[in-house]
């Protein structure tokens, strides 16, 4: 595995109800595709980086079989561009067919027999930030439940191209979607970091009642500085955000990064592991 890993929330503990799915009694971890692997769609001449089926099988052999799952990462979450641009002839969500050409019920399948679990992205506006079909208010029943009968296990829930209002009705809709399909998935809603992450616009006890985590603050990018930019936005909004956090309701800042250590280790590029190619 080159460049990878890793989410997500880093646990700051507080006392409000949380979401009542039972899921994220810890914080969540696993793996997210969006910081290395971003919108790559060209599995004809990059068929290893590219968005598709393959690159989550073999994020799933890499926890299962390299000694992650047995540390807690246990989500292999697809992040934007998955999705075909059309909807279905009945409206619904469909993947890409020659990225996913065996559906996203067969890759969860493939997670849930090594013990991991799958998530999902979805977008609260019309389009994802990448402009792939989005999840807008009058989807949000239909889009549940297909996440649902596809046995998703973990939905994130981006806010491109929607405006406060709607988001003010769907992040909540979407919740009670979400539990009225009966399986259990966890909800991580991006709606924070689109009201600028604190109080008193972003009202943490409602995100706790009904999200099981969500993004504060901006995407983590491939750097040490924005490492550095995130690290200081927490420390120095603590107090805020730190009675937000508890069983099943966590801030999230985003990915962690591993970076495989070359060997030497250049002085200006941190690595924590082993080197793998
Ligand atoms: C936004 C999110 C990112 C990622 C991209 C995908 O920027 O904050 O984490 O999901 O969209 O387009």
């Amino acid at each position: 595995m080159h460049v990878a890993v890793l989410l997500f929330a880093f646990a700051l503990t507080g006392t409000t109800l949380a979401l009542d799915n039972g899921l994220m009694r810890t914080p969540p971890m696993g793996w997210l595709a969006w910081e290395r692997y971003r919108c790559d769609i060209d599995c004809e001449n990059d068929p290893k980086n590219c968005i598709s089926e393959n690159l989550f099988m073999d994020m799933a052999d890499r926890l299962a079989e390299d000694g992650w799952k047995e540390l807690g990462y246990v989500y292999v979450n697809i992040d934007d561009c998955w999705s075909s641009k059309q909807r279905d002839d009945q409206g619904r969500l469909q993947p890409d067919p020659k990225r996913f050409p065996g559906g996203i019920k067969k890759l969860a399948h493939y997670l849930h027999n090594r013990g991991l679990k799958l998530g999902i992205y979805g977008d609260m506006g019309k389009l994802t930030c990448m402009a792939y079909p989005g999840t807008p208010l009058d989807k949000i029943e239909l889009d549940a439940q297909t996440f649902a009968d596809w046995e998703v296990d973990m939905l994130k829930y981006d806010g491109c191209y929607s405006n406060a209002m709607e988001q003010e009705l769907g992040y909540p809709l979407m919740s009670k979607a979400l539990n009225a399909t009966g399986r259990p998935i966890g909800y991580s809603c991006s709606w924070p970091a689109y009201q600028g992450g604190l109080p008193p616009k972003v009202n943490y006890t409602q995100l706790g009642e009904i999200c099981n985590l969500w993004r504060n603050y901006g995407d983590i990018q491939d750097s040490w500085d924005s490492v550095l930019n995130i690290v200081d936005w927490f420390f120095e909004n603590q107090d805020a955000l730190t009675p937000a956090a508890g069983p099943g309701r966590w801030n999230d800042p985003d990915m962690g990064e591993h970076r495989p250590c070359p060997v030497p280790s250049p002085l200006n590029r941190p690595c924590s592991g082993p080197e793998h190619s």
